[in-house]
């Protein structure tokens, strides 16, 4: 009956956001991007601390772990996933805390039940993009397969360097001179001519037909962070007066949000925790060929803050590259202030005189681009302070307004150990006290504070939602004892849990399905002959159905379901990254070949190098799908509408950590995963003995009150029970500890 409840329950409330929405918020929620709204965090190895914001913290407790996807205070045990956290903080409901992200991460919210004319506008948001993806092929095909594209598209492409890997990677295109190729090409295949215009791939020509925006131009697809074509930038190759042409805005083609090479790159961002911001398109394109993948451009614009989201998700270290004529430097220190104001830490890297990174990274070896972005890669408030410093020299005037333009910059920034440390430096390049500098700097941050207080109330009043309770004042410490007490089902109160032995053997059973269930268990051949990699998952849902023992704890078997009812999209989405990894490696390998130095080695010393590379490769791509295997279910659970599933999820994949030792926290996802074979085997033994034990008191209590045939037969019965007991303590081997039962 309870079960059913809160099926009824999870209909109604989903009602409101749909799914691929949900998807789409959680997925762009950055966990410590979200808490930092409301507390100041300093990295701590991969993770952040802070001060917890639920209880009277005064040494850090908070944790965070972008990785993992959620938070967690080692005091007093709150937390939770980005969804999660703002729930508690906040006191919102699950939508309300999604309406909130969504706002935060500027995403549509689309209603399940959308009317027509949104249900037009999802249709044909797919059918701009479908379209989009056949004109990026269609490019390629014109740049590799037409005598235009070869003497035209690929000999400029050649001339700027650009090899067949790095042209196939990034989809490079041409589109030839024709009026109307493409759209003529476009209707043949089916196209509606209104999708051609609404895409900007075509414009109208108001007499029933279409010409192409990118005729004669060289052709840079412009992919979202998913990789799907969403615009296109057009080079000309006659000089025309305008150099790029680009696709309009459209409703798959938002430009604030749109990084250049993000999708190529976000990988290595994450991986070198930085990335550098170029201008333009060949900046990418060069920079990522000479061995830099972590460079993305924002395609001639200043950086808005949807950009800075984008990147706040993969990586908070941003070096921006400038050209080093004066324009250059003077560009260096525009829209910088935006970038501190949301906690990145920037540094600016000057090119030389006349050179942009395309022509740098084409003139200089990687090694050489390598050390010189070593060697004058510059702190921006650095930068900036020494900058204005040069133009002062005596005058007392020019040198107040120099420390004052440095004052603000370094007053935007969130964290205030880094204000300090900004302001110590401030001080004693401009040869100033100290303290006056952190007054000053104090001031500007009053000022702020004071108008972002006022802003939110504004917006606050204007969403009308419930206002920000205080967090709980007293200390929990002292009621640690219940965190591992799963919370009463919402609204049926009838139902009360007991922590009975069977809940607690699911529970660890559970509790490896939370944190491990997508991980690689073993190879299972089935009775087909079909042998197939089999999940933590599948294996437990192999093994009880073979015993034919389920979940008797409504929640667990709830959470169960859920592992299950995700396989074909893990295995979906499993799939796709595997190509994508796979795709990325043979460029990777591709590359790093071509770099090995030939000369004076012999064959066997090169082939050695050739495998060291491949293998080196193979094993980084083995890496990532065992973490996106480890994380998988964890973050869908830790998400979940449903407060018992999430708030149960939370607990057991981080309560293991609640006594070990902070640092190693979430530390390797290896630790874990070695271990899963003796966990899942000792788990399930221990469930299985429960159950045969339970069993055979049960016979016992029957054959008390029964009549002697009956009781014959139940004698039997529980003969074999015992048997099976036995076998069972046995091959489970001492590891195993069987609670005592007290149903
Ligand atoms: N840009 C644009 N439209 C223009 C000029 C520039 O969209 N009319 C954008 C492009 O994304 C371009 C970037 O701004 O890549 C930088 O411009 P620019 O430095 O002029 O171009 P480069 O990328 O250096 O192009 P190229 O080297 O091919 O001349
Ligand atoms: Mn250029």
């Amino acid at each position: 009956m309870y079960f059913f409840c809160i099926f009824a329950l999870t209909k109604t409330e989903n009602a409101m956001i749909d799914q691929a929405t949900v998807q789409k918020i959680l997925d762009a929620a950055d966990i410590v991007d979200v808490v930092s709204d409301f507390v100041t965090l300093k990295r701590r190895g991969a993770n952040f601390v802070g001060l917890c914001p639920f209880h009277n913290d005064r040494n850090p407790s908070f944790y965070v772990s972008r990785a993992k996807g959620y938070c967690k205070c080692f005091s007093c045990g709150k937390g939770g996933s980005a969804v999660g956290f703002i729930m508690e903080h906040q006191q919102m409901t699950y939508v309300e805390a999604l309406r909130y992200l969504a706002a935060k991460y500027h995403i549509e919210i689309e209603e399940r039940e959308m009317t027509s004319e949104e249900r037009q506008r999802q249709s044909e948001r797919e059918a701009m993009l479908m379209v989009n993806e056949w004109a990026c092929d269609y490019f390629e095909h014109q740049l590799h397969d037409t005598s235009a594209g070869q003497d035209i598209g690929m000999a400029y492409f050649r001339e700027r360097g650009f090899g067949d890997a790095i042209i196939k990677r990034f989809r490079l295109g041409y589109s030839s001179e024709g009026r109307s190729a493409l759209y003529d090409a476009a209707v043949k295949a089916g196209f509606n001519r209104k999708v051609l215009f609404d895409v900007g791939l075509c414009i109208d020509d108001e007499r029933g037909g279409g010409y192409d925006r990118f005729r004669g131009r060289v052709i840079f697809p412009i992919f979202n962070v998913a990789g799907k074509v969403v615009g296109f930038g057009g080079r000309t190759l006659r000089g025309d007066k305008a150099k790029y042409v680009n696709s309009p805005e459209s409703i798959v083609y938002n430009k604030r949000n749109e990084l250049y090479g993000l999708f190529q790159a976000k990988r290595e961002m994450t991986k070198q925790g930085k990335c550098f911001i170029v201008e333009g398109y060949a900046d990418v394109i060069s920079m990522h060929q000479a061995g830099f993948e972590n460079v993305i451009a924002s395609s001639g614009t200043a950086l808005t803050e949807g950009h800075i989201h984008q990147i706040h998700r993969f990586t908070e270290n941003i070096t921006e590259l400038f050209d080093g004529d004066a324009a250059g430097v003077h560009a260096a220190m525009r829209g910088v202030d935006m970038l501190l104001e949301q906690g990145m830490n920037i540094k600016i890297l000057v090119l030389p005189d006349d050179d942009d990174p395309d022509s740098f990274s084409r003139k200089h070896t990687s090694d050489e681009v390598r050390r010189f972005i070593d060697d004058h890669e510059t702190d921006f408030i650095r930068f900036k302070t020494s900058v204005l410093l040069q133009g002062t020299g005596d005058d007392p005037i020019k040198r107040t307004e120099a420390i004052t333009e440095v004052v603000k910059s370094i007053a935007v920034i969130p964290q205030p150990i880094k204000r300090s440390v900004y302001a110590k430096e401030c001080a004693s390049m401009f040869d100033v006290d100290e303290q006056m500098i952190l007054r000053e700097i104090q001031k500007y941050v009053l000022a702020k504070r004071d108008a972002d207080w006022k802003r939110r109330e504004r917006e606050k009043n204007l969403r009308d939602l419930p206002s920000t309770t205080t967090p709980p004042a007293e200390d929990h410490e002292a009621n640690d004892t219940v965190t591992t007490t799963i919370p009463p089902p919402s609204g049926s109160t009838e139902i009360k849990k007991q922590s009975t032995a069977f809940e607690r053997c699911e529970r660890e059973v559970i509790r490896l399905v939370a944190k491990y269930g997508m991980c690689f268990y073993c190879n299972t051949t089935y009775d087909d002959g079909v042998t197939s990699p089999t999940t933590v998952t599948e294996f437990i849902y192999n093994e009880t159905t073979a015993d034919g023992i389920t979940f008797r704890t409504p929640l667990y078997n709830r959470i169960f379901e859920i592992a299950i009812d995700h396989l074909d999209k893990f295995y979906e989405d499993l799939e796709q990254l595997t190509s994508q990894l796979n795709d990325q490696a043979a460029v990777k390998v591709a590359q790093k070949l071509a770099e090995i130095d030939v000369t004076g080695h012999t064959a066997e010393s090169i082939e050695n190098e050739e495998k060291k590379i491949r293998s080196a490769v193979a094993k980084e791509v083995e890496d990532n799908i065992a973490i996106f295997r480890a994380n998988y279910l964890e973050r869908i659970l830790c998400s979940a509408e449903n407060d018992e599933v999430r708030n149960a999820a939370y607990d057991m994949v981080t309560e293991r950590y609640r006594l070990s030792k902070i640092h190693s926290l979430w530390g390797s996802v290896a630790s874990g995963v070695e271990r899963l074979k003796p966990l899942v085997n000792s788990a399930l033994n221990v469930w299985r003995l429960t159950v045969v034990m339970h069993k055979a008191q049960e016979l016992e209590r029957r054959i008390q009150s029964t009549d002697i045939d009956e009781g014959l037969r139940l004698m039997a019965e529980l003969d074999r029970t015992k048997r099976l007991l036995a076998d069972l303590s046995k091959a489970s081997g001492e590891r195993v500890v069987v609670p005592p039962i007290s149903t």
